[in-house]
This record gives C-alpha cells, structure tokens and sequence, in this order.
C-alpha cells in the first residue's frame, strides 16, 4: 500500500477560540479532500477543534507515561480520550527548549502508540550540521534513536524538518530534500517490515506557492506545516497542491 498523503498544521503556541473560525473556513475544502487533514492547535483549543468535526486534531507533545506526578504535563491517553488522534513529537523546539533527546522522544512515542495515537515523530538537521556536511548522519541517527519498538505505518509519521528552514522562509535544495527522504524511506524499510507505508512529511517553510514542487519529491507524502497552517487562506492551497 502507498503511504497516506497527510497535510498536517502545527499551529505551536498560536491560537484562541476565535482563531477556531478557520477552521470553519476550511469545511468545503477538507470535506472534498483526498489527503488527510490534521490540525495540532494548543492543548487548550482541541476540545473545541474537535467539536467542529472538520479536521482531524493532534496534540503537540504528550508524556511519556499515561499519568502521574508531572505537574503541567499532558499524557498521550489524555489527548485520546479528548479525541485527538495524532501527537507531535520531538519537534526541534521541543529538543531545543526542553532538552529533549531521542531517548526522551521515543519513551514518548511508545506512549503515544500505547495511548492509540499515531506518534509523528520530528527530526531534522541545524544549520551547523548541514554546512558540516554531516545530515545524513545527523537524520539516521535520530531516526535510529526516536522511532520505538513496535513502529508501524499505521501507527507512526516521520517528518523531516530542517531546523535552519522552520520559520525562516528558507527552504532545502529539491535534491536536498530528495536525499534525506530516500535515506528515510530506505532505514525504514531496512527496519519495519512496512516501512515502505509509513507518511514521511516535509516541514520548514511550505507555503502555496512551494507546496507543489516539494509534494512532486519521491517519498513526500505530505508536510507539517507551522506559519502557513494559521489562516485557512494559506493552508488550503498547501491541502490542494498535496490532494
Ligand atoms: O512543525 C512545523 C514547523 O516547525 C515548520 O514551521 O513556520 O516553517 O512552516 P514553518
């Protein structure tokens, strides 16, 4: 089976119940869709995304235990049991701010898969790394390292999100991406025995006027979206050009 095609927005720390009127704006089009359509908003809004039955809605992060002690932390059975059923994991702002390794991604990502949410799992190289020419390595190893025992196409969404090219309006080369995303497909063929399946997602300055190019990439199944997934009118051409 091909992998699901999968536009995915990352709304971060944006967003208030106003903001919900996006979502309504983007009915018409995500009813016509043949891609999936998710919107990871901030915890407090996914209850009311939900409710608008228009999109399928994700948490941004879960714990890596189903609950506890952990004061200002939401666990993966949580988020499903409020009805989302994606979490975003591991995301370099995640690595950054809160000292999150690939351990800690992982232990977070079993949650995730024994909550029943499908874990997309963030990788990615910096600035740094890439003029070092050191990406490949950089991205093996935290695939080796992120992705948990028990991964499956059904259950898990690698996105490959430069750090040098999340909200900066700079993008990688089309070869550039190419590269990374046939290594990707090709450790996780080596390691699942559907690895072919899984969703590998694109993420770091897609817009409309790129997503189209990006999508034509082998073994781009879709993208994760930050800035462009805020207004319905930036979104939906992203959603169109993956459709
Ligand atoms: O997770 C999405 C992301 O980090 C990309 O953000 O604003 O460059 O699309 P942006």
């Amino acid at each position: 089976m091909a992998p699901r095609k999968l536009a995915a927005g990352n709304w971060k720390m944006n967003g208030d119940l106003a903001a919900l009127d996006q979502i309504d704006a983007m009915a018409e089009a995500v009813k016509g869709a043949s891609c999936d359509v998710l919107i990871c908003p901030p915890a407090l809004l996914i209850p009311a995304m939900i409710a608008k039955g228009v999109v399928a809605v994700g948490g941004q992060d879960c714990h890596a235990e189903a609950s506890g002690a952990h004061t200002g932390d939401i666990s993966g059975q949580m988020l499903r049991d409020a009805g989302a059923t994606h979490v975003i994991l591991g995301h370099s702002e995640r690595r950054a701010d809160h000292h999150e390794t690939d351990e800690t991604v992982r232990a977070k990502a079993l949650a995730a898969h024994r909550a029943g949410l499908i874990a997309i799992i963030c990788l990615g190289e910096t600035g740094d790394q890439r003029d070092g020419g050191h990406t490949l390595q950089v991205i093996a190893a935290q695939l080796a390292g992120s992705v948990p025992e028990g991964a499956t196409a059904a259950n898990t969404v690698i996105a490959y999100e430069p750090v040098w090219a999340i909200g900066t309006g700079r993008t990688p080369t089309i070869p550039q991406i190419a590269e990374v995303h046939a290594r990707l497909r090709a450790d996780l063929s080596d390691r699942l025995s559907d690895g072919a399946e899984v969703s590998l997602l694109y993420g770091g300055s897609v817009k409309g006027a790129n997503a189209a190019e990006i999508f034509a990439i082998p073994h781009v199944d879709g993208a994760l979206v930050g800035g462009a997934s805020l207004k319905a009118a930036d979104f939906l051409p992203i959603v169109a050009a993956l459709d």
